[in-house]
């Protein structure tokens, strides 16, 4: 796949009390989706938005919502977040334990499902679940917190899951979040992955619109 590498910048590290303001600034550029984390304060040792939050930024949106969640009870979560519609729902692969029923549930509403690897997490995990899903989401940092560094062994984990993916489902997207900048986009790209998420790089520049050009390469 040699395609513009798809850009969702995280509302993580947008201004929270401009919220709104921060929305339509990032619409304004040419990124593709708004990637929104959910965290429980279990799954990790953090706490971000829910429905309500996340309803109104659906409604002022003019880019597609890529919600990642980070829970535990991921079937609790994907009732709360399927009838707001996102592009994609994805839950994380080491806390769901009827997966493929999961896949399955968010699938049949209409919504494109992924599935979230933490950094350590195997990838033959995902060998019989693969050909169902529509993305692939690769941590490359812990999840938890923005403005983290980037594991340098998750360059190697996206080549891998490139030849995988290739192999079983050359339709699934392959994403990659977490300390991603100008400075590994190319190395990134290189190593397979379609679409990255950026927060703390595009929502700590001047010009958000730049930021988000320089990751689409
Ligand atoms: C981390 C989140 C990320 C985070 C990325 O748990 O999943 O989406 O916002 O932030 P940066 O790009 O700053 O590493
Ligand atoms: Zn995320």
């Amino acid at each position: 796949m040699k395609s513009t590498m798809l850009v969702a910048p995280s509302l993580l590290s947008a201004d929270f009390l401009n919220l709104g303001q921060e929305v339509e600034a990032i619409c304004a550029t040419q990124c593709d989706y708004l990637h929104i984390d959910v965290m429980d304060g279990h799954f990790v040792p953090n706490l971000t938005i829910g429905p309500l939050v996340v309803e109104k930024i659906a409604k002022i949106a003019t880019k597609p919502l890529d919600i990642h969640l980070m829970t535990r009870n991921s079937e609790f979560f994907v009732n709360l977040f399927a009838p707001l519609k996102p592009a994609f729902l994805s839950v994380h692969i080491e806390e769901v334990c009827h997966l493929d029923r999961l896949i399955e549930e968010i699938k049949s509403q209409g919504i494109k499902a992924g599935v979230v690897l933490n950094p350590h997490t195997s990838l033959d995990s995902l060998r019989y679940i693969l050909p169902k899903l529509d993305l692939v989401l690769l941590m490359s940092v812990n999840p938890g917190f923005g403005g983290q560094k980037f594991i340098p062994y998750s360059l190697q984990k996206l080549r891998d899951l490139r030849d995988l993916r290739d192999n079983l489902n050359p339709q699934c997207l392959i994403e990659i979040d977490g300390g991603i900048s100008a400075e590994n986009i190319a190395l990134i790209k290189e190593s397979g992955a379609d679409m990255v998420v950026a927060g703390s790089y595009i929502f700590g520049a001047k010009d958000y619109a730049k930021a988000v050009e320089s990751l689409k390469i």
